[in-house]
């Protein structure tokens, strides 16, 4: 597995190369999800293609009191998950390797981006599509794996890549649970065992609050009401949307998400599951 920590060996690399090159972005602290991910670019890359991830924190989409700083960097456990899973490159960047000191060009989205978590997170889909962008520059993939459990995210990467012409063939990948329901996530290590021990209920909510044919105002409400009896959970937000305009979802006449984030503590979770069509428009 080839180890590339500059744009230029990373280059040099990929000259050599023909076929699929399927591409995992990640800012490390790998787990289960992420793992899942590179297995699936490895299905999609088959014997002849290759499998690149990166591993990059990147400061761009953090905010100032976000947890950037503090944000766990196990490089070497990393690459043993990147090797096990079937990676053939990692990139693995400096941060002064990736943003020049006196950058002054960024890519935005400007539409799916201020909604859901770019509410509470203004500016973050802006340095997630300026560091994907850059990543697709240096990596060159032809196709791309990208998590179901940020679905705001991978909504926003789709428009990008149709928007700006990325010769990029966009996958999204299911989320991947622990066996109590909660979605694998790196920041699911910061919860006390008392959070930990709640967390699950986040999924368990929005599950319930679904599991019937009524309207999105009804099941947001009734999400709310079991969000706010979780131990320890404050809610951030709870929403129904298309699932690829991301607007508001006003009827179950096209296929929708809910979506919501709960902090547990300092810890903000996220999780979304999809809400079908049930009268589809003919
Ligand atoms: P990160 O949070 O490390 O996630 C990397 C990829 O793994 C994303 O596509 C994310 O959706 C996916 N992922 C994380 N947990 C998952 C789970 N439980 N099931 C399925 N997929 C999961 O997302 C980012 O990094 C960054 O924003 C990045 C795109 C790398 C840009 O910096």
């Amino acid at each position: 597995m080839k180890v590339a920590k500059t744009v230029a060996s990373f280059r040099v690399w990929r000259k050599c190369l023909s076929g699929r090159v399927v591409f995992v972005p990640t800012m490390g602290a790998l787990h289960r999800g992420h793992a899942e991910l590179i297995r699936s670019a490895r299905a999609v890359a088959g014997r002849t293609g290759s499998v690149v991830v990166s591993l990059f924190v990147n400061p761009a989409q953090f905010g100032p009191k976000e947890d950037f700083a503090a944000y766990p960097r196990p490089w070497r456990k990393d690459l043993a998950v990147c090797r096990a899973a079937g990676t053939d490159a990692v990139f693995l960047p400096a941060a002064e390797e990736m943003y020049f000191p006196d950058r002054s060009t960024t890519v935005g989205e400007s539409l799916l981006s201020d909604s859901l978590c770019g509410r509470s997170r203004p500016g973050h889909f802006c340095g997630v599509c300026t560091v994907v962008a850059k990543l697709f520059h240096v990596v060159q993939p032809t196709h791309a794996v990208f998590g179901e459990k940020d679905w705001q995210q991978l909504a926003i990467i789709r428009r990008m890549v149709r928007d700006l012409n990325f010769p990029v063939e966009v996958f999204g990948h299911p989320t991947v649970r622990e066996p109590d329901g909660l979605a694998a996530s790196s920041r699911n290590a910061c919860l006390s065992p008392a959070e930990r021990a709640a967390a699950p209920l986040l999924y368990a909510a929005l599950q319930q609050a679904a599991s019937s044919n009524a309207s999105p105002p009804v099941i947001v409400a009734r999400a709310k009401k079991s969000l706010g009896k979780i131990p320890l959970a404050r809610v951030d937000y709870v929403e129904a949307v298309d699932a690829e305009s991301l607007r508001p979802l006003k009827n179950r006449q096209a296929s929708g998400r809910l979506a919501a984030a709960v902090f547990f503590g300092r810890t903000r979770l996220i999780d979304n599951i999809p809400l079908p069509a049930t009268h589809a428009r003919i």
